[in-house]
Order: structure tokens, then sequence, then C-alpha cells
């Protein structure tokens, strides 16, 4: 596995392999990797021969700079899972070789207007001006996002049709703790405590989920009973829980096509998110978690 840390130096190592016929895979992450994202590089694994990771916490998507100074970083654990995983090209560029004195920023408009878009201003442009310089560097032919990042991944596959970029977007499962609590990077800040409570969301989720099976189809029923159980865990804030349509995340009074159910939420400082995709299978709903 090699680690690069300049744009010309990642570009002729994807040229060889590009040279040599292999499929380019990408996993673009902020670090501390954890079992979610080592997952997203076995799906690509999948797809393509030859797998580029990037490793930059992108300060221009932190809407809050304490969230950006104390976000988990462990380079050398990253190194090691990531070799171990069948990684073979690591992408670490600092702060001045991704922005120089850059002048653009890639904005989408309505996908992001809901969910995390209408709670963390400035966000979702600062991850779609990250992900087109990433795919513009990598030339990736497959790219892994998380369903765990619901928007995220939502908005890319948008933002690649709209702009014409040669890459296939993929979403991945999301990765769980036996307990149900959904993996992230940010776990790492929860106390004990906070850790038990969070699971209320998960447990949420899975409410809805057997509302929806009992044929539930109202999203305000649906939404308050998440509720209730989420507020046993004593949240410090709930950012949001909402149901949208998987297509575009608008807003959803009735279940009745592919959704979403997402929810954010603070346990202390920590903001966690989850969701669930409702999807239709020979006609009966099936929720993936
Ligand atoms: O999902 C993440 O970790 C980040 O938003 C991403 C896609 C790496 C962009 O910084």
């Amino acid at each position: 596995m090699r680690v690069v840390s300049k744009i010309d130096e990642v570009r002729s190592i994807i040229e060889d392999a590009k040279k040599n016929n292999l499929l380019i895979g990408f996993v673009p992450t902020m670090g501390f990797l954890h079992k979610g994202h080592l997952s997203l590089v076995a799906e690509s694994k999948k797809h393509t021969q030859f797998q580029v990771m990037s490793i930059f916490v992108n300060k221009i998507q932190f809407n809050n700079m304490n969230d950006y100074n104390t976000y988990p970083r462990d380079l050398e654990n990253d190194f090691d899972l990531a070799e171990k995983n069948g990684v073979d090209l690591i992408f670490l560029p600092d702060d001045d070789e991704m922005y120089g004195n850059h002048l653009t920023t890639v904005h989408l408009d309505r996908l992001t207007d809901n969910l995390c878009g209408a709670c963390r201003p400035g966000h979702f442009d600062g991850v779609f001006t990250v992900v087109s310089k990433l795919f513009n560097i990598i030339q990736p032919h497959v790219a892994v996002f998380g369903q765990k990042d619901i928007q995220q991944a939502v908005s890319i596959q948008k933002m690649v049709y709209d702009l014409n970029f040669p890459v296939k977007i993929i979403m991945g499962p999301i990765i769980r703790e036996d307990s149900g609590l959904a993996m992230s990077s940010r776990n790492k800040h929860l106390s004990r405590e906070k850790r038990e409570d969070a699971l209320v969301i998960y447990k949420g989720l899975k409410r809805a989920e057997q509302l929806l099976l009992n044929g539930e189809r109202d999203s305000k029923i649906i939404i308050n009973e998440i509720e209730k159980i989420i507020l046993k865990g004593r949240p410090d804030k709930i950012d949001y829980i909402s149901a949208v349509r998987f297509s575009d995340l608008s807003f959803l009074d009735t279940i009745g096509e592919k959704a979403v159910i997402a929810v954010a939420a603070f346990f202390g400082d920590t903001r966690l998110i989850d969701n669930m995709v409702i999807e239709y299978e020979r006609g009966r709903i099936k929720c993936v978690f």
C-alpha cells in the first residue's frame, strides 16, 4: 500500500494502474477508520481491482469548529486497517494541497433543504466541493458511500448526474455494533452512559419497522412513535426525525413509495445520525437498516 499526499503523485500512480487495465475503486473518508469504512472498501473490491482511499478531515464541511478540532484522528491505525483490508493507495493531502486559495464551491439545491442540510448550514457545500475535487483528482470508475450518511449518498448521486462525472456511485450498507448503534467515528466521543442511551435511535427505527409491517403508513404517527422511544434515552437535542422520499429527499406525509426515515440527535455533545430505507419487494414493504 502506498501513501501519498500530492495530487501529481496520485495522478501518476492511477494512470499506471489504468494502463494495466485495472478499474479504480474509491472510498473517500475523513479517517479514524472503523468497520463501516472497511465494508465500503469490501464493496468497492467487488467491482474494481485497484482501491484508492482518501483520508482528509475536510474543514470546510464542518459548521462547528469544535467538532472539527475534536474530530478523532489516528493515522497509524488507519494505515494498518487500510492495508489489511486491501487498499492499494491512500491519498492523504493537507489543507494547502486541497484548497490553496480556492474560490469555487459546489452547491446542490433542493436535496439539501431538509434533514442535515437544514441543521448544518454550509455542510453539504463543503462535502460536494471536496468530493468533486477528489473525483477529478482520482478519476475513479466506482466510488462507494455509506447509507448511514443517506443525504450525502443520494445527493452525490444527483451531483454526479448533473455534472456528468464519469463515475458509478454505489451505496454500502450501515454497519452496526452488536447493540444496534450505527458505527461512526464520532461514537468515540460517547461516554459509556450516553452510548447506552443512544441505543434508543435504533430502537425507534425498529419500532417504525414494526408499525410499517403492520400496515401503518402515516408519517406523523410513525414519527411520533419514534420520538417517544428516543425521548426515553434523554437526548440532549433532537435535530430531526423525518420521513422523506428516497428520490429527492422531500417530506412524505404517507409512506407509499421508496422512502427514508432518518434521525439526527445529540447525546451529550455528540451528534448521531441513523436511518432506514423503506423499499418494496414484490409489493411487500422491506426496511433496510
Ligand atoms: O462521509 C464522509 O466521511 C465525508 O463527508 C466525505 C465523503 C469523506 C467528504 O469529506
